[in-house]
């Protein structure tokens, strides 16, 4: 794994933005995250789009997860959120903005259909992540399946009760979600992960340096050899190397950018 750690959020951001815009140059398929935390990220994209010229209109978009239940209009739907955050800001057409169909009466059938849509345009270039204060990446919860495609999950109550600062109340977040699976999001040509903050601090510590194990879903990404994190130091107190990982990114060859491999390879 490459562990990129930042003093604060905002360059945290800077830095996401500088790697995921290596692949809009490209045109690729970009894996998005929804949440709090890839915002500022958005925003940094946002304002390369506006001021700098960074085009995305070359790129498709595949969102990690949805809810069940929420029509695309809700508020708090992920379908909602990405358009609000991101996408209606930049110039990439919303016709190739995907995300799973949470009203599907058979929503088994809408993963399927979602992992099969993913595979058909290519696979996803960069997925950006977030991680959730157990563990999870997308909606994939502890115990989930280390080589699951897309499917349906039911939300830990940790999840639940953190989400329910985006609801009026805690009864209103939907109980069951569609998400990439696990198998899904290793697929990708690069993972990269964004946290911030203390809260996310033991997450972090046990995805980097504990175990490959289901109780922390995100250590997955151990088996990936292309995962990038970009973490602020808060979200990183809880490392043993972290000397290491900022020796390592200081020590980088200059022919080298990311992985040992050419930003623009
Ligand atoms: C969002 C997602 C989740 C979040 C995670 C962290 O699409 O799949 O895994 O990335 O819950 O959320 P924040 O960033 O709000 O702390």
């Amino acid at each position: 794994m490459e562990i990129l750690i930042r003093d604060t959020p905002d360059e945290v951001a800077v830095t996401a933005a500088d790697i995921v815009a290596t692949y809009v140059r490209r045109g690729a398929v970009l894996g998005l995250a929804t949440g709090s935390t890839p915002v500022a990220t958005y925003q940094e994209l946002i304002r390369r789009h506006r001021e700098e010229g960074l085009s995305f209109a070359g790129c498709t978009a595949y969102l990690l997860d949805e809810y069940i239940g929420l029509s695309p209009e809700h508020e708090q739907s992920y379908y909602r959120f990405i358009r609000d955050e991101f996408t209606a800001h930049i110039d990439i057409d919303d016709a190739v903005v995907h995300s799973p169909d949470g009203l599907n009466p058979k929503p088994w059938l809408a993963a399927e259909k979602y992992d099969a849509a993913i595979r058909e345009s290519g696979g996803i270039s960069v997925q950006i992540l977030g991680i959730g204060t157990n563990g999870h990446i997308g909606f994939n919860e502890p115990a989930s399946p280390l080589k699951a495609r897309t499917r349906v999950e039911t939300l830990h109550a940790q999840t639940v009760s953190d989400n329910s600062r985006f609801f009026d109340s805690i009864e209103e977040v939907p109980t069951h979600a569609l998400t990439q699976g696990l198998g899904t999001i290793l697929d990708c040509e690069q993972p990269l992960l964004l946290a911030t903050g203390f809260g996310k601090a033991d997450a972090i510590a046990a995805m980097v340096e504990g175990p490959l194990s289901a109780s922390c879903p995100a250590s997955a990404l151990q088996m990936h050899d292309r995962t990038t994190l970009v973490i602020d130091a808060d979200a990183a107190s809880g490392l043993v190397r972290t000397d290491y990982y900022r020796h390592v990114e200081e020590s980088r060859p200059a022919w080298s950018a990311v992985d040992g491999r050419p930003v623009e390879a």
